[in-house]
């Protein structure tokens, strides 16, 4: 008798999967693009201290496969003049939850499916007003992105048009936050900008097509754009990756300055746990689309919690090492689309007990900031 394999789909259930989704991401997109006033998106912060409250985010992209829970129930808060570092290994949910933040999620495929992301706002006349970004109309999210909330990117060339001079794609941000200004005024803004981020020559680099800079460069004159606007929120998703680690060491000590002049947040991205303790104040970790612990820097480096942090930690390359293996996390993340119901590290768990095969841990709160989602804490609750 014929055996039935578990990651094959018959055409009845992939037909089936695509009409499910096909209804879903209908609505959403609906959603996307309806008209709203803006009282339908206004809402209170839980802790006035936060300038950013992610709430039981669920983003999910609706593939011919199922359903990929890039992000599963996430939350943590930002807190006005902190950075936050989020950390994880590849494909845990990161950018899809910076991305979420940022609303650049590729439709129809990609979307935000239930959860808040409540942001602290700060319009030109200083009024304040929280917004649930998460159900904005995507016609109104111009109020925020790009003004209070810049990104920067991994990879500096592809986020810049290579056809534009620096100047051109410098002056252009001045131009869409003030349509008024006059060409001169955009350079003198641009070059403002261009020095503010360190650059030496900032004429020569106005000038400039990308291709004639740097990696470096191209990184600073990202970051120099991010700022033009003023932004109390700045998300860097691994903002130094390809970069060679004294670029890198320079590159962190400007955003770490630039936090202080704008006197705002940072969300810094990266699986660089080096980088994270030398910036962050809290931290993040995240675990195939969920949160699984989080606090400031010095709980997650003092006393890691969960076995996948102390995993991480034991993974991070020493000088003093007497091994000369580095150690590594075992086995492989479940696949996304059967996530099971239970733990999702169990697999690689080497303390994993009878308990581990039951419910998914639930959030234990160990200290006012410090929590962890492991049944080893569960007495704590
Ligand atoms: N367009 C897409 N379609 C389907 N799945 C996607 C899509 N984009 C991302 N994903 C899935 O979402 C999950 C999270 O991806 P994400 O890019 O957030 O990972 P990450 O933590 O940023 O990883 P990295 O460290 O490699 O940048 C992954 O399992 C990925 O395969
Ligand atoms: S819940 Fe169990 S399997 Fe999961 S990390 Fe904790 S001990 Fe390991
Ligand atoms: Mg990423």
């Amino acid at each position: 008798m014929a055996k039935t394999n578990k990651n094959y789909l018959s055409g009845k259930e992939i037909r089936a999967i695509a009409r499910e989704n096909k209804k879903v991401m209908k609505r959403l997109e609906a959603e996307k693009y309806r008209k709203a006033d803006e009282s339908e998106y206004l809402t209170q912060m839980k802790n006035n201290d936060n300038i950013l409250e992610i709430d039981e985010l669920n983003t999910f992209f609706f593939t011919e496969q199922g359903v990929v829970k890039a992000v599963n129930g996430v939350s943590f808060d930002v807190p006005q003049n902190a950075t936050v570092g989020v950390v994880g290994e590849s494909g845990c949910g990161k950018s899809v939850t910076s991305m979420s933040v940022m609303r650049l999620l590729q439709g129809p495929t990609g979307q935000i499916y239930s959860g808040e992301i409540r942001f602290k706002s700060k319009d030109k006349t200083g009024e304040e007003k929280v917004y649930d970004i998460a159900k904005m109309p995507i016609a109104d999210i111009h109020k925020i992105r790009g003004n209070q909330i810049a990104m920067i990117f991994q990879e500096p060339m592809t986020s810049l048009n290579p056809v534009f001079t620096i100047g051109q794609q410098l002056d252009e941000v001045t131009f869409i936050h003030n349509p008024e200004a006059s060409k001169e005024d955009a350079k003198n803004k641009s070059i403002e900008m261009l020095n503010l981020v360190g650059i030496a020559m900032p004429e020569r680099v106005y000038n400039s097509f990308p291709h004639e800079l740097s990696g470096g460069m191209r990184q600073r004159v990202m970051i120099s754009m991010a700022l033009a606007s003023d932004p109390r929120l700045i998300i860097a998703d691994e903002p130094t990756t390809a970069l060679d680690v004294t670029i890198q060491a320079q590159i962190l000590d400007l955003l770490r300055d630039l936090k202080d002049k704008i006197d705002g947040s940072i969300m810094l991205i990266t699986h660089d746990l080096g980088i994270i303790a030398e910036m962050a104040d809290y931290v993040v970790v995240m675990y195939a689309g969920k949160v699984i612990e989080k606090g400031t820097v010095e709980e997650i480096f003092h006393n890691p919690m969960h076995p996948y942090t102390i995993g991480l930690q034991k993974s991070k390359p020493t000088l003093n090492s007497d091994s000369d293996t580095l150690y590594n996390i075992p086995g492989n993340v479940p696949n996304p689309i059967n996530m099971p119901t239970h733990c999702y590290f169990k697999e690689r768990c080497n303390k994993c007990t009878a308990k581990c095969s039951g419910e998914y841990p639930a959030m234990i709160q160990v200290s006012p900031t410090h929590f962890v989602a492991c049944h080893l804490y569960d007495e704590e609750q």
